[in-house]
């Protein structure tokens, strides 16, 4: 069974976009309420939550992290930058996952995942602060072999691959489809093999899913957009529950 990691941040987007300003949940009035969907979506069948802290605030806030972790019954993951403030917040929020991803332009990968190779040290800190702590350290990185490799060196526990390039070249480019998606297995393929935890993440919907799910060794996905997107149709419920049954969907007979 693949697992399915929903990610929140689009909704916490669209909350920005009104009320910026607020620093509380007033009654409901502020919408959408991030929490109360990632409750409904653990409801429905997600297997984890993830949200990005980022720098800039952009989405999700502090306070709907400290929400999260006191509500939540399934794993959150924090997706983070390797910076010694975010460490400090993982620490004191012991989530069950960290996932490295990039934020600064000197972090990036050619397709843009995190540049594992090139922050060794910052990165290596960060994997054994969170082993102290008993949080389970994830690098968002590209199907590169240099930065697979590089991961393992770093004894991470898992790795997220970046599914973005593959995702872009889905519906207009069936050569670059072909070629990403080979990376994709090649990638996971190798990771295993180095002992690594496989899973994928970023532009995953409802269409590619058919294909990613086939990925080898793989674990969980996180998908957030395009189950936010859904939701607006047919509520959070049901975009999860449809999310999951095309994760696990058997071929016919
Ligand atoms: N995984 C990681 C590491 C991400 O940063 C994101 C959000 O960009 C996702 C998964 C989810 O991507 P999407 O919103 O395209 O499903």
């Amino acid at each position: 069974m693949i697992l399915l990691g929903v990610n929140i941040d689009h909704a916490a987007t669209l909350r920005q976009a009104r009320y910026r300003q607020h620093s509380a949940t007033v009654g409901g009035a502020v919408e959408p309420d991030p929490v109360a969907l990632a409750l409904i979506a653990e409801r429905a069948g997600a297997d984890g939550i993830t949200v990005h802290l980022r720098e800039d605030r952009r989405h999700i806030q502090e306070r709907d992290v400290w929400r999260l972790r006191e509500c939540m019954g399934t794993r959150l993951n924090l997706e983070m930058a390797c910076t010694p403030a975010m460490i400090d917040f993982a620490l004191r929020l012991n989530p069950h996952s960290v996932c490295l991803v990039p934020e600064s332009r000197e972090e990036v990968t050619t397709e843009g995942g995190l540049d594992v190779v090139g922050h060794r040290g910052k990165v290596q800190e960060v994997i054994e602060a969170m082993r102290g702590a008993g949080i389970v350290t994830s690098l968002f990185i590209d199907p590169d072999p240099a930065q697979i490799v590089a991961s393992a060196e770093l004894r991470a526990p898992w790795i997220e691959l970046h599914t973005g390039a593959y995702a872009n070249c889905y519906p207009v480019d069936p050569a670059g489809r072909t070629r990403e998606w080979q990376r994709l297995c090649d990638g996971a393929t190798r990771a295993h093999g180095l002992g690594l935890v496989v899973n994928a993440g970023h532009g995953i919907n409802y269409v590619n899913v058919a294909e990613v799910r086939g990925l080898p060794h793989l674990r969980e996905c996180n998908i957030g957009h395009s189950i936010i997107s859904r939701a607006l149709f047919s509520g959070i419920a049901e975009a999860v529950a449809e999310m999951r049954r095309r994760l696990n969907e058997r071929p016919h007979a």
